[in-house]
């Protein structure tokens, strides 16, 4: 395992331990709301900081862009790190939920940790070595009609700028796909597009901390990840199609009729 990668998967497992210990008392959680469901609990807060320690005591020079802290450090590393990505369902005790921590050298993604605490799934990738479930290399799915295929997608929660363009989306995937699912944490729903249990996912109006590290474990299982333009600039925008090579085309075509000059830039 590249070295890097090793002090990501430590640090995500101490998070994932700060997680699963909270787990057991949600009912005296300190919660905060960020915004309409948009919620912040002291155990973002302490799963962040342990990541950050880890990583920062391996590489004292290196940047961080975190949820809750934000981007502090100049260096050319950059970790992007979401300490607890689907908050919602960890608050409510429904057990889909993960830690999730990229680096990026010069703007290029080269490492990818996803770790599922509930589950103890530990997804990773490194830039050109593959992507891997507990070691266990992955692939993207099979199928190969979108008629067949099992999408993964997010609601818009917080942000209702493009809510009339998604449910329509919405509404024709529906009717073209084998169904879609709504699990509640971005960053596992790419890691199951990697490891073929989703054949595609999209949602807008995502952040870098919820994509970094699954873009990469996509892509490192041999699939595709785009803006709904088809472009690059995901990261930017927060908008995102992914999927096996056959069912990303098949995807971007379907949402094609329902952008606007917002959703493709
Ligand atoms: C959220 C989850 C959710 C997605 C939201 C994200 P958070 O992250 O990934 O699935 O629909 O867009 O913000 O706030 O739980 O870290
Ligand atoms: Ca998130
Ligand atoms: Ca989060």
């Amino acid at each position: 395992m590249h070295p890097m990668l090793n002090i990501a998967v430590k640090a995500a497992r101490r998070a994932g331990s700060i997680i699963n210990r909270a787990s057991n008392n949600l009912d005296v959680l300190r919660v905060e709301r960020k915004g309409q469901s948009d919620f912040v609990s002291e155990v973002d807060r302490a799963a962040e900081q342990a990541i950050v320690e880890v990583l920062l005591e391996a590489y004292p020079n290196h940047a961080i862009l975190a949820e809750e802290g934000g981007a502090t450090g100049d260096s050319e590393f950059q970790w992007i790190i979401d300490p607890l990505d689907g908050t919602t369902n960890f608050l409510h005790g429904f057990p889909q939920y993960a830690i999730s921590i990229a680096l990026q050298h010069n703007g290029v993604l080269t490492q990818g940790v996803i770790f599922d605490p509930v589950h103890n799934d530990l997804f990773t990738a490194t830039r050109g070595s593959g992507a891997f479930l507990n070691d266990r290399r992955i692939r993207v799915g099979k199928r190969i009609q979108l008629s067949d295929a099992l999408i993964g997608t997010g609601f818009p929660y917080s942000d209702f700028t493009h809510l009339d363009s998604y449910l329509a989306m919405f509404k024709d995937l529906l009717q073209k796909t084998a169904g879609l699912r709504r699990p509640g944490a971005a960053a596992l729903d790419l890691a199951y597009v990697a490891c073929g249990r989703f054949d595609g996912f999209w949602e807008l109006g995502l952040k870098p901390w919820d994509v970094a590290a699954g873009a990469l474990l996509v892509q490192e299982a041999g699939g595709l990840v785009s803006d709904l333009g088809g472009n690059e600039g995901y990261l930017e925008s927060g908008n995102l199609i992914a999927g096996s090579p056959k069912i990303f085309g098949q995807l971007l075509q379907a949402l094609q009729p329902h952008l606007n000059d917002a959703l493709t830039r």
